[in-house]
């Protein structure tokens, strides 16, 4: 049986304070995923990150067009997903797929594929989850920069707890419930878009979001052990 796995690598994960490319990080990330591969396609999906985040600023000011906003942020995601291209050296197919019809290309010479965003409106956690669910992924890993999803949000509210688990039903009500809180505009707390919620809900794919901050716990997952921080959402 064919095994899959997608792995959404958050922007804000690429860079250090001042914008620095964390190249430590891309080489430790890479490095686990290239020491044991127990799948037949790996789907790694890169954010936009700080830098995205500028060039959004100043197309905003200079046009007040959201679209631009969105086509000059995908650019961005494409760019950083050359710096694990070029890591992960023969092992990655060498180009960034633009399209589902390139990514299915890619998937054909059964290297690992590494892409960013695609159309407008949407983030990159919708890319890696739409692509999880045309792979039929074993899971989705969303690296992120919180330890995972919270029962509120955690800059705001000291109480706030660590959830080990949710359902797809119970995210969705939280994120509905307190989307003051948690559905902030970009670079802040914010890890599911109302796009990546409804392809979850039609997906039902398995879904992990845990700290790609210390890789610590993502190389746990990846060695199949049980015990992980972060949050498993599914049935
Ligand atoms: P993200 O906001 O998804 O990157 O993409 P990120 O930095 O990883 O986000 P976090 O840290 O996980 O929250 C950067 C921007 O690119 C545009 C959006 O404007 C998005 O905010 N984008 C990305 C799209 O318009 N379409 C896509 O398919 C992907």
């Amino acid at each position: 049986m064919t095994k899959n796995i997608v792995i959404k690598f958050g922007g804000s994960l690429l860079f250090s304070e001042g914008g620095i490319i964390n190249s430590q990080k891309i080489t430790e990330f890479c490095n686990t995923i290239k020491h044991k591969n127990d799948y037949n396609s790996i789907v790694i999906v890169c954010g936009g990150g700080t830098i995205a985040r500028q060039y959004i600023r100043a197309i905003r000011d200079l046009t007040g067009n959201e679209v631009l906003c969105d086509l000059v942020g995908i650019e961005i995601s494409r760019v950083n997903s050359r710096l694990f291209i070029a890591e992960m050296k023969g092992l990655a197919y060498p180009q960034v797929p633009t399209s589902f019809e390139e990514l299915s290309l890619a998937l054909g010479t059964h290297k690992i594929t590494i892409m960013g965003g695609l159309q407008p409106g949407q983030s990159t956690t919708s890319v890696a989850m739409t692509v999880a669910d045309y792979l039929k992924a074993e899971k989705l890993v969303i690296l992120t920069d919180v330890d995972g999803i919270y029962d509120k949000d955690p800059d705001l509210h000291k109480d706030a707890k660590l959830m080990e688990t949710i359902s797809y039903d119970s995210l969705q009500k939280l994120i509905l419930d307190s989307s003051a809180d948690t559905q902030a505009s970009a670079g802040e707390y914010r890890i599911f878009d109302a796009v990546s919620l409804q392809i979850l809900k039609r997906s039902r794919i398995k879904v992990i979001v845990m700290s790609g901050k210390n890789l610590s716990q993502f190389q746990k997952l990846w060695n199949n052990e049980k015990q992980f921080i972060g949050t498993t959402i599914s049935k």
